[in-house]
This record gives structure tokens, C-alpha cells and sequence, in this order.
């Protein structure tokens, strides 16, 4: 099939840097777009900015789904995204990533007979407990175009017994919108006025339930980041479901660690870029600094992207606290790992999407 009208979802913060790019490629060729935002992210500072700075035109609909169980959020998704493929129908819907909106808005146009494209496609944690692993397997059961990042991908979706039709490897959509904007966030004055000194600081994200959660593990991760600070300045811009469990945990935060709001894209992008490592449990933020090749040590057991750590700058330490200190002293003795870019993370991976989308495809539906 060859759509004419494409729906683009988007619902939370990781998701607006991988469709801005796809949305305007596929606005270039003549189709007629729709941008609908579930809600799932809703602040300002995790939603509202992101358009601002990414280009991407206001969505055509918000369903404001808001924040709840994932039961719920899932279920209100479900329902409101149904509601708007009466409004529109689409013959594409096309989503991105691993968060509860992905999932839901892919089961609502399967259900309905609408092709979907997943955006991501074939990552793989092999880790039940994180609740985006159930989102990436279900989400690539239910798609017609599986599109990939990078060879792992295709190799995971063929190890599970996917036909090859359905995957098309386009790269990585991340690093189109960060190797647009690179120029444009060093040229930012986000270093002074952080008070910061390039290649002198660390750059910190934490979400992950696994981490902040647990009151123990989030007291122990930050007692580790208070030594770190004492080597050089850390940023921390918190997530606020990190910030809810903090407080109510009652960590002290050291001195030396300054907690900031989320910062806008291209603010956080600029800090990366001049960062002299960063700690993250982020799945996005281990593929932009192996673009960027500044050295990451990621906080988890595992991880969906191992190309970070085969070819890029990624180091996975794991969740225990006790690590963080030798292997951040290791990079400031060292200058840490360098690695390089992986193939198709050339900034092109959108118009390799549109290609697919505008060359026509077979669909689940007819049996491929
Ligand atoms: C979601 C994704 C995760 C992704 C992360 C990026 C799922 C299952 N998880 O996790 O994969 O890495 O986004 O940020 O989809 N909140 C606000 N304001 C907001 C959004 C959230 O205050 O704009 C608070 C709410 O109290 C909410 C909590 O943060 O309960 C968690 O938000 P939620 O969207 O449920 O999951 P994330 O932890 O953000």
C-alpha cells in the first residue's frame, strides 16, 4: 500500500526528537500529516519546549491523557487516540519508541485495519521487568513497517521470526534532529550561565523506576554522586518523577551537585556537548553521547542499545552505587572511552523513511 494520509504520534519527551524529523520529510513529499499528542508528558519543561525548539508546528490534537497507572494511561490512549482516527483517517499511523503512548496508539490502529510504522523498531533489553521491554515487543508484533536503528535490530526482530518485508533499516531519527541542532546549542550561553567550565563537569539524568523508586538504591546513588562532585561540578536536570521520589525520601543532596529543572533540548544538548562525562539511566542520552563522543556510564543491568557500548562511547556500570567512583576517576585519569559513530546515524534517517512510506509496502493485512 502507499498511504496518502499519515498519522505521526507523539506523547512523551523522548518521543518529539525522533518524529520532528519524520514530520517534516513526510510533509516535503506531499503528505497530508496529522501531529497528535497523547498528553502522556504535559509540563512545560517536558513537552510545550520541545516544539518551540525543534520546529515541529503545534499538534493537530492533544488528548491530554495525562499522568496515572499504566493501566490507566494506557486505557485513556487508547480510547482518545481512537476517537481521533474517526476525526482523521489515516491510512499510516506512525509511532516512535517504547513509552505506554507507542503501544496503545499502535494497537488502536491495528485493531482498526490501519497500517502502522514503528519508529525504533527491534530493540531489545531482554529485561521483563522494565515496562518499555513489554512496550517494544508488543509494539513490533503490531507493526507493519519495522523501522531499525541499526543492525541489532534487524537481527533481534529476525531471531524472534519476523519476515525481512516488514524490516527496513533507516538509522537513527535521534541523531538527525541532534546533528541539526548541534550548532545551534554550542552557540547557546547555557555554560555560563550554569557557571560552568567546558570539559570540567559531569552531566547526570536519573528516571529509571529501578533507580529512583527504591528509597535505599536512590539514597546510595546519590551518596555516590556526592563523591563524584567532589571531583568536579555536577548539573542534574530531574526528571520530576525523580524529584517526587527524592522528596519524599528526604536524601540530602550534596554540595557540589546543582538539581536543575529539565532543560529544553537544546540547552541539555549543549551541556552534553561540552560535558566531561555523564552518568544516565536514559536510553536516548547513551545514543546521543556516543553521537557526541563524550563518555557515558550508564546505571543499569542492561541495555536495548549495545551498540553504544560495542562501537560508541557507552560503558554500562551497572546499579551498583559502588562503581561509580572508580569508573568516574578512570575516565578523569584516562580521558575514558573513544568510540565512533554507527553506520546510519548520519542526520538522513528521515528521508530514508520517507522513501519507504512514499515507495509503498505490504501490509500485515493483505499477508505481506
Ligand atoms: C516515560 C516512559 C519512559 C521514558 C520517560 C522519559 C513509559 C512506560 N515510560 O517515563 O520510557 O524514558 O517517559 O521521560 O511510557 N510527570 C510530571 N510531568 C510530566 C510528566 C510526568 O510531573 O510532564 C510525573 C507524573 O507524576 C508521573 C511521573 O512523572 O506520574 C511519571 O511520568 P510517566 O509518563 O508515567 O512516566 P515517565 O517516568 O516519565
Amino acid at each position: 500500500m502507499t498511504p496518502k494520509k499519515v498519522t505521526c504520534v507523539v506523547g512523551a519527551r523522548p518521543n518529539f526528537m525522533k518524529v520532528a524529523p519524520v514530520y517534516r520529510a513526510l510533509q516535503a513529499r506531499g503528505l497530508d500529516v496529522r501531529l497528535v499528542h497523547t498528553g502522556q508528558h504535559y509540563d512545560e519543561r517536558m513537552s510545550e519546549i520541545f516544539f518551540n525548539q525543534l520546529d515541529m508546528p503545534r499538534p493537530d490534537a492533544f488528548l491530554g491523557v495525562g499522568s496515572g497507572s499504566h493501566a490507566v494511561q494506557t486505557a485513556k490512549v487508547l480510547t482518545s487516540f481512537d476517537e481521533d482516527c474517526d476525526t482523521f483517517g489515516p491510512d499510516l499511523v506512525l509511532v516512535a519508541g517504547d513509552v505506554n503512548s507507542t503501544v496503545a496508539c499502535a494497537m488502536v490502529a491495528a485493531k482498526r485495519g490501519i497500517a502502522v510504522g514503528h519508529i525504533e523498531a527491534g530493540l531489545r533489553s531482554r529485561d521483563w521487568a522494565m515496562p518499555e521491554e513489554i512496550n517494544r515487543i508488543l509494539t513490533d508484533a503490531l507493526s507493519d513497517l519495522l523501522l531499525t536503528p541499526s543492525a541489532d535490530g534487524d537481527e533481534n526482530l529476525g531471531a524472534e521470526g519476523v519476515p525481512s518485508w516488514r524490516i527496513y533499516r533507516v538509522g537513527n531519527l535521534m541523531i538527525d534532529t541532534l546533528r541539526r541542532n548541534l550548532e545551534r546549542a554550542r552557540a547557546l550561553p547555557t555554560l555560563d550561565e550554569l557557571g560552568l567550565e567546558a570539559a570540567n563537569y559531569a552531566v547526570v539524568t536519573l528516571h529509571r523506576p529501578s533507580n529512583v523508586d527504591h528509597p535505599d538504591q536512590l539514597a546510595r546513588l546519590f551518596a555516590a554522586l556526592g563523591k563524584v562532585a567532589e571531583r568536579l561540578p555536577i548539573i542534574f536536570p530531574i526528571h520530576p518523577r525523580t524529584r517526587q521520589r527524592l522528596e519524599a525520601a528526604g536524601i540530602d543532596v550534596a554540595a557540589g551537585i546543582e538539581l536543575l529543572e529539565p532543560l529544553g533540548y537544546l540547552q541539555f544538548l549543549g551541556s552534553m556537548a561540552s560535558a566531561k562525562l555523564v552518568l544516565t539511566d536514559s536510553g536516548g542520552i547513551q545514543e546521543e553521547t556516543t553521537a557526541l563522543g563524550v563518555p557515558c556510564l550508564t546505571l543499569r543491568d542492561n541495555t536495548e542499545r549495545p551498540i553504544t557500548v560495542d562501537e560508541g562511547t557507552n560503558t554500562l556500570l551497572g546499579s551498583d552505587a559502588s562503581k561509580i567512583v572508580p569508573a568516574v576517576d578512570q575516565i578523569l585519569a584516562t580521558g575514558g572511552k573513544t568510540g565512533r559513530v554507527p553506520d546510519l546515524w548520519d542526520g538522513r534517517s528521515a528521508e530514508r523513511v520517507a522513501d519507504v512510506v512514499c515507495g509503498g509496502f505490504p501490509t500485515l493485512l493483505e499477508g505481506g
